[in-house]
């Protein structure tokens, strides 16, 4: 066994419900989840309940970042065509715009045109646009990069025919960039058959052809990767239809070491994907004093090791090959050995 020393792991894919799902999720309990699995800075998804298309709800939100959260937080506002006319206020206190073309959990979702324009010609030019990509919406999103010159980052890629479409995009020096899940990376549609509701998220599970694009898309296209961490409770998960999403936060980072102990990756890239990219991409501040300290090794991911608050996770009894032992930030060891040390609110708000 050894240990590998790692900088703060950025994610900049996570639902963490507040307001309105604190029954899954909360700041305390989602930014415990970061910090568990190495990741010192997140940023949250405006598909709450209000969802977070105004300036006044986002206030809110800070408020309760502010006084929960133990890793660094920004949050994305999101598009809607009633709170059309707010993007200008919203822009100065979000991080970035996350855009819904497709139907999934929550009722954010963009459908006309005028509202997609507004968005590429009102919300701030220096803060990123995020779409999430399904179906048609790639192509979508690299017609509007193109048309208003700004960059589009896309959110969990899952299938060929997007990743070889932004591959062919970045070709043409097109200014976009994207996420995958580890979701994506690690299961597949077969896992669907085992796990059901536990296994279903949108976009759903990909074949094998999907799951080989996105490893061999791993060393060039792909720029990030993010959890999508989406929790919904067990009880919820077992309703009829289940609400998508499952959480990824604690499993990120010890699935991708045991990719690079597989040889299918390498630790530089991992740190590019899971620390440079997405601090440069997003434009997030660097954290002086932080670092991750992981134990290589065998280890086994457990739903009882979990800190997220729906308790399970996909990967449950997956063997993996390493665990954060330590997490510094700031200079102040916020977790050690299963246990998170960092005082409520410690966490700052990136804007
Ligand atoms: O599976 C998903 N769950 N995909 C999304 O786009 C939303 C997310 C959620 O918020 O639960
Ligand atoms: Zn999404
Ligand atoms: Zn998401």
């Amino acid at each position: 066994m050894s240990e590998l020393l790692l900088p703060g792991l950025i994610d900049v894919h996570t639902h963490l419900r507040v307001p309105g799902g604190e029954h899954k999720e909360d700041f305390a309990t989602g930014t415990a989840a970061a910090l568990a699995g190495g990741v010192t800075m997140v940023l949250g998804m405006p598909n709450t309940s209000p969802p977070i298309t105004t300036a006044a709800v986002m206030d809110d939100v800070h408020q309760l970042i502010a006084r929960d959260a133990v890793c660094d937080v920004g949050m994305f506002g999101g598009a809607s065509t009633a709170d059309i006319a707010h993007l200008p206020t919203l822009g100065t206190k979000a991080k970035a715009l996350k855009i819904y073309l497709n139907d999934t959990f929550g009722k954010l979702r963009v459908d006309e045109v005028p509202t997609l324009v507004q968005c590429f010609k009102t919300w701030p030019r220096d803060k990123m646009i995020a779409m999430h990509a399904e179906k048609q919406s790639v192509a979508v999103g690299i017609a509007l990069a193109t048309v208003y010159e700004r960059p589009v980052h896309f959110c969990h890629i899952s299938r060929k025919e997007e990743i070889e479409l932004i591959a062919d995009a970045k070709m043409r020096g097109l200014p976009v960039t994207c996420e995958v899940a580890p979701h994506h990376l690690f299961l597949g549609a077969a896992d669907y058959e085992r796990l059901g509701a536990f296994a279903d998220m949108r976009p759903i599970l990909g074949t094998p052809d999907d799951v080989a694009a996105l490893w061999a898309h791993l060393g060039d296209t792909v720029d990030c990767i993010a959890t999508d961490h989406a929790p919904h409770t067990i009880a919820e998960k077992q309703n009829d239809p289940p609400p998508p999403g499952v959480v990824g936060l604690e499993t990120s980072l010890v699935l991708m070491l045991t990719a690079v102990r597989d040889n299918k990756i390498s630790l530089e890239r991992v740190i590019d994907l899971m620390h440079t990219n997405p601090r440069r991409i997003f434009d997030l501040p660097v954290q002086p004093d932080t670092q991750v300290t992981v134990e290589t090794g065998n280890f086994t991911i457990r739903n009882a090791d979990l800190k997220t608050k729906v308790g399970w996770t996909p990967f449950d009894g997956r063997e993996v090959a390493a665990r954060v032992r330590r997490v510094v930030l700031r200079g102040a060891t916020v977790f050690e050995d299963g246990a998170v040390l960092a005082a409520a609110g410690s966490g700052q708000i990136i804007i």
